[in-house]
């Protein structure tokens, strides 16, 4: 994985910020996508000032304009992480229709038009990993936009996998479990329920997406 060129996506959060981190310490070449300029900057400065670009997932040319940046950037690209999401509670009839518009956007489209993006600027044998969430397997009463958001994105990257094998691209769906780290916490509607401890963040990134990230098989992940 030495010299491996991977964009990460959501390099500003919790989990993005870790997956840069450990794939640095790896010697990956990294190219880096947020919203927030200045914590980009900054996450950009601690890891030795690769390239970053911001952006935001109402932009969704913008966002499948991220691979073509980082291949042109890195001469090539050989991994795509994305962790961008966020978090949103309330029964069904409680949920605003602009929270469950950005809930979608956010969660689906955005990472679609990513990863859609994405496909033809990777080098063969490359890899792309989607977080989405053990939501997609348990789905809790109180988040039904946020369960169908991160089912929507589950689906078509199970779709895409398919599509992609013969390439020899591999797609990863990561069902990251609940992480300490106040995800729900910053959740654009309503109030998450109370939730046992997390799993260990880093131990967390190491295992679910640095793992499949720089597996060597299609058949690895
Ligand atoms: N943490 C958990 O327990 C957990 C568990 C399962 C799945 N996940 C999934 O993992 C992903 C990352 O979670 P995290 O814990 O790292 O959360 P986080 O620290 O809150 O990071 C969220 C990331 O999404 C980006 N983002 C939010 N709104 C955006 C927008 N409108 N446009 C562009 N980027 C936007 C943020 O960008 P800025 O910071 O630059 O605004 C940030 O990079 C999410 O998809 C989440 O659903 C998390």
């Amino acid at each position: 994985m030495t010299g491996a060129r991977t964009l990460v996506v959501g390099a500003t959060g919790m989990i993005g910020g870790l997956a840069a981190r450990m794939a640095a310490g790896r010697g990956a070449s990294l190219a880096l996508a947020g919203r927030d300029g200045e914590r980009l900057a900054e996450r950009s400065r601690l890891l030795g000032d690769c390239p970053y670009r911001a952006f935001d997932a109402y932009d969704l040319d913008g966002c499948a304009a991220l691979a073509p940046w980082a291949s042109k950037v890195l001469e090539g690209l050989d991994a795509v992480v994305v962790a961008i999401g966020v978090a949103g509670f309330g029964r069904a009839e409680h949920v605003g229709e602009a929270a469950a518009e950005h809930l979608m956007t956010v969660n689906a489209l955005a990472p679609m038009a990513v990863v859609r993006g994405a496909l033809p600027a990777l080098e063969a044998a490359g890899a792309v990993v989607v977080v989405t969430g053990i939501v997609v397997d348990k789905r809790p009463l109180g988040a039904a936009d946020y369960a169908a958001s991160k089912t929507a994105l589950a689906a078509w990257l199970g779709v895409v996998r398919r599509e992609q094998r013969k390439r020899g691209i591999r797609v990863v769906d990561v069902r990251m479990p609940h992480l300490d780290g106040g995800f729900a916490d910053r959740a654009v509607t309503g109030s998450p329920p109370r939730m046992p401890p997390g799993a260990e963040p880093a131990r967390a990134v190491e295992e679910y997406v640095l793992g499949p990230l720089y597996a060597s098989e299609v058949g690895d992940s």
